[in-house]
């Protein structure tokens, strides 16, 4: 309904030299009138930014903001007229992921973790619960703790606490569903260990070392089940080339062939033929261009088009048609520009520029094909804008 004082400025508005107004029906009429219109802007705002909000993926946080002050029936959640972006993490009971693209546009509060925590590693494990584990905060210093996120009750409870503390590890989920976790940082300096959670009883088990201690290096898991981490930084800050082989079903690592440029803050991706391709990352701050191929059949590196651009700090995206997306990423400053590799010709192709250049973001391949990006870092402030990147040309 209108306040008072919105009918008491209107009929002030109107009143002055228009003398019918006073007549008894003109006021009916007026009054009706002043109600419908109020009605109007409102369903009007509300069919724009809530109904059809995913249109408007580039609006800034003031239509969302302004509408909560008009209507009393959407309750913003405190953080979000700071953080508000384009795409929701769920917290109803019945939704299991991360609802995509189209259909909200908000991001909404779950419940806080226990403890607080950057440079840790997030999980989506296959009971569809995510593990969090490690990273570091400021009160506690280096962190062991883990949590699990229930999406069905929208909470957190503790699990296990890893044996070490870490930040700058890697977390990957082995084809058994058990989670490994390898090196990182603690107060003892860079570390070589690596630990097993199984999801099944919460309990973490340590598992063989890697031959070097790293940090900020890469894992990932392999079509044949072995785990392949490579670079990143070891004890007495020297960047390594090389890569180790985890096998989860004698626990042991063994040295694999080594790469030929050293490098942290790279990506690495499993491509659909097996081989994994890394790219970027950098060497005391400077940010490589090269790419190289890995062959999980003969341990064997050999090297691939060049990106266009040299990029630490970025991402890379297997689409579903093949192609890795690296986007963003920084070398004197954020970068804006996108590329896609194609593994048939080993080439790198500019694609569309991202709308804010950042570094120290996140990309995500959607269920419906597109590719979510986040955050990250522009050289100057964090960053909460998000953009999707679409697979297929629309021209
Ligand atoms: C989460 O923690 C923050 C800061 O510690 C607090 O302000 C907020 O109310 C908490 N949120 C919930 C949902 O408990
Ligand atoms: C990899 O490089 C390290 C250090 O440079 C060296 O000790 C090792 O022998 C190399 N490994 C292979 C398989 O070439
Ligand atoms: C890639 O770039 C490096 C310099 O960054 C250059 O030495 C190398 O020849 C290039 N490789 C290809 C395949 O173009
Ligand atoms: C992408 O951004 C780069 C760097 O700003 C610029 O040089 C280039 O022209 C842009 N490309 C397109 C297609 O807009």
């Amino acid at each position: 309904m209108p306040s008072n004082q919105v009918y008491r400025e209107r009929v002030v508005v109107n009143n002055g030299p228009h003398k019918w107004w006073h007549h008894r029906w003109f006021k009916i009429i007026g009054i009706s009138g002043i109600i419908l219109i109020v009605f109007a802007v409102i369903l009007a705002l509300l069919l724009n930014f809530v109904v059809f909000a995913p249109n408007k993926l580039e609006t800034s946080t003031t239509p969302a903001t302004s509408l909560s002050s008009l209507t009393t029936t959407i309750s913003t959640p405190p953080l979000s007229s700071t953080t508000t972006s384009q795409v929701t993490l769920t917290t109803t009971p019945p939704q299991t992921t991360v609802t995509t693209t189209t259909q909200q546009s908000e991001w909404s509060v779950t419940s806080n973790m226990s403890d607080a925590r950057q440079e840790h590693t997030a999980s989506v494990l296959s009971n569809g619960k995510v593990l969090v584990t490690g990273g570091f905060n400021h009160n506690i210093g280096f962190l062991n703790s883990a949590e699990l996120y229930d999406p069905s009750t929208s909470t957190w409870t503790t699990t296990g606490s890893m044996i070490d503390a870490r930040e700058h590890h890697t977390a990957s989920v082995l084809l058994n569903g058990k989670v490994l976790i390898t090196g990182g940082v603690n107060d003892n300096g860079r570390l070589k260990s690596a630990e097993l959670y199984d999801p099944s009883t919460g309990i973490w088990t340590t598992t063989g070392s890697m031959t070097n201690a790293r940090d900020l290096h890469t894992a990932s898991v392999l079509t044949n089940g072995l785990v392949l981490v490579t670079g990143g930084v070891s004890i007495g800050n020297i960047f390594l080339y090389s890569a180790e082989l985890y096998d989860p079903s004698a626990g042991t690592w063994t040295t694999t062939g080594n790469m030929s440029d050293a490098r942290r803050e790279h990506t690495a991706s499993v491509l659909t033929n097996g081989n994994v391709l890394v790219t970027g990352g950098d060497n005391n701050n400077i940010a490589y261009n090269s790419a190289e191929l890995y062959d999980p059949s003969t341990g064997n590196w050999a090297s691939t088009g060049n990106m266009t651009n040299a990029r630490a700090y970025h991402t890379a995206s297997e689409l579903s048609n093949g192609l890795v997306l690296v986007t963003g990423g920084a070398h004197n400053g954020a970068i804006i520009s996108a590329e896609l590799y194609d593994p048939s010709t080993s080439t790198w192709a500019n694609t569309g520029n991202m709308t804010n250049a950042r570094g120290q973001h996140t990309a995500s391949v959607l269920s419906n094909g597109l590719v979510l990006v986040t955050g990250g870092y522009n050289g100057r402030i964090a960053l909460n804008s998000a953009e999707l990147y679409s697979l297929f040309r629309t021209n």
